[in-house]
């Protein structure tokens, strides 16, 4: 998931020098083994760090996958790696042969997130935790809450009316708030607001060190993440108590009949709200940009958009309403390749495995670089133009991937587009805006996000 670039940056030093014997032993005693793939590991210990951060990353892999090509090695943040940039070796980590490569992420991330969440989990555990959240996702599930969502849309967007704003900042709050309404339900107002200042405190604290000590943010962090748990543990006992029948996430992690317990629970809402804000926030600022630079599409997806208006009277929106949105969908797909918010996942070899020749050793990250596919002229030819017509045509498979693919790929999917067209169809029908300020910039916190969360005047058509 997220925690890219800072990722591995306090693997004790130990670590990669015990690692770095243990490989270079390992090679001369063993010459059988396949070649490592072609690539530079820079200085030991450090890596290519610097080269990494002295430049937008993108740049870093585009100019070593043309050098090297689509696998190549690398050593960044303390860990020896492999990063694979073709559709191939995507589905090759990712699908057919994902048992051999694990999840994995710095420590203090799954502290802070929670140990016993989605992302860090395999096997049987995970397994299970994911039929649980897919229950919960699934378009049977996330249909009848379209005409909330549709509301919460509203009080957004008429919150931010004629005000200098920050797009960024105010799709947090959307997403956030359609967020609780998946997992809490229509409850979701009773708790928000202590939710909200709790997690806030937590996300400070992030992209810290992580270092304990009374007063540091890690510190501060790690209270805000008690703090939740503690309501959590309040909403999970007044529904025991109560009984209501709900069809969120919340009940379907306390329906399960082997049982979660409220810790499992606690990680996995702290986790999926992680997920599911700022990624789908992130999206609909490059939309807003993209929409406001192109205004032949704008004008596109805005008939589109008020057909769909005219059609539904003084009815609420509908889930058809929004399975009536091709060209809205082509753009919703387009950006999600373009601004590729995710530009790469991580994952672990849990033995050495073999690809195309090359020895990927046990022990060593390997990134599939979704945004170097997303941008491959091979795939989409003249990749940087925005051009949602290019999705008439389906995309190859794991040639476009936005949401992952396979046993850990995204389970939120179908909510995250369902929010995105709600709040364009809002957007667009009763709403025009104009981008304040220079939007050239990309900056990466840590999804890819226009230069200073895009700041935007909106007004009412
Ligand atoms: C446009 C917005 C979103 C994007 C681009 C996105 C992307 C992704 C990707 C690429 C992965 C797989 C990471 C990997 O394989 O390492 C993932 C996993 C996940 N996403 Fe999303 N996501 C989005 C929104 C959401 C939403 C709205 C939710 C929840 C409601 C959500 C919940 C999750 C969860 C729980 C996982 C972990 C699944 C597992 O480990 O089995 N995401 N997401
Ligand atoms: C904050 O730091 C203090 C001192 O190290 C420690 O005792 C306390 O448990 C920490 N708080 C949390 C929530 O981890
Ligand atoms: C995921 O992988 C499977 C198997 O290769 C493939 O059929 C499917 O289209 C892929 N999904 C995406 C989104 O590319």
């Amino acid at each position: 998931m997220a925690f890219h670039f800072i990722f591995c940056f306090f693997a004790p030093i130990f670590f990669s020098i015990f690692l770095y014997h243990l490989l270079r032993n390992s090679f001369k005693s063993n010459r059988r083994k396949p070649p490592l793939p072609p690539g530079t590991l820079g200085w030991p210990y450090i890596g290519e760090t610097f080269q990494l951060y002295s430049q937008n990353p993108n740049v870093f892999f585009a100019s070593k996958q043309q050098r090297y090509g689509s696998i190549f090695k690398t050593h960044i943040l303390g860990c020896p790696c492999v990063m694979i940039s073709s559709p191939e070796a995507a589905k090759f980590v990712l699908v057919t042969k994902s048992h051999l490569f694990k999840p994995t992420f710095p420590a203090s991330k799954e502290r802070m997130l929670g140990k016993q969440a989605i992302f860090f989990s395999q096997g049987q555990y995970h397994a299970k935790l994911r039929k649980l959240v897919l229950r919960a996702f699934m378009p049977d599930a996330i249909k009848s809450f379209v005409p909330t969502i549709e509301s919460i849309a509203q009080h957004s967007l008429r919150s931010s009316e004629g005000r200098l704003v920050t797009a960024f900042h105010e799709m947090k709050t959307y997403t956030f708030n359609v967020a609780l309404l998946s997992i809490f339900g229509e409850d979701q107002m009773l708790y928000s607001e202590d939710l909200k200042r709790c997690y806030y405190v937590l996300e400070k604290g992030y992209n810290s060190m992580p270092i304990n000590l009374p007063g540091t943010l890690f510190n501060k962090s790690m209270k805000a993440r008690k703090e939740i748990a503690r309501i959590l543990a309040k909403i999970i006992s007044t529904r025991r108590r109560m009984k209501p029948d709900c069809n969120d996430l919340l009940e379907s992690f306390m329906s399960d009949k082997e049982g979660l317990t409220d810790e499992q629970i606690a990680d996995n809402i702290i986790g999926v709200i992680f997920a599911a804000r700022d990624t789908t926030a992130s999206v609909l600022t490059w939309i807003i940009k993209y929409l406001g630079e192109n205004p032949s599409v704008l004008q596109a997806v805005t008939e589109e958009q008020e057909a769909i208006m005219r059609g539904r009277q003084e009815q609420k929106l509908s889930w058809e309403d929004t399975k009536k949105m091709p060209l809205t969908s082509r753009v919703i797909q387009e950006t999600l390749r373009v601004a590729s918010i995710l530009s790469f996942t991580f994952r672990e070899a849990v033995e050495d495995v073999e690809y195309e020749g090359y020895l990927i050793p046990k022990g060593w990250k390997v990134l599939p670089l979704f945004r170097n596919i997303h941008h491959s002229p091979e795939i989409f030819p003249g990749p940087e133009k925005f051009d949602p017509s290019r999705f008439e045509v389906a995309p190859k498979p794991n040639t476009f991937m936005p949401f992952g693919n396979g046993t850990h790929s995204c389970p939120g999917n179908e909510l995250a587009k369902l929010e995105i067209m709600v709040l364009l169809h809002q957007l667009t029908t009763k709403y025009r805006w104009h981008i304040v300020g220079s939007s050239s910039g990309i900056q990466y916190g840590p999804f890819a996000l226009p230069q200073n969360g895009l700041p935007i005047r909106l007004f009412r058509k």
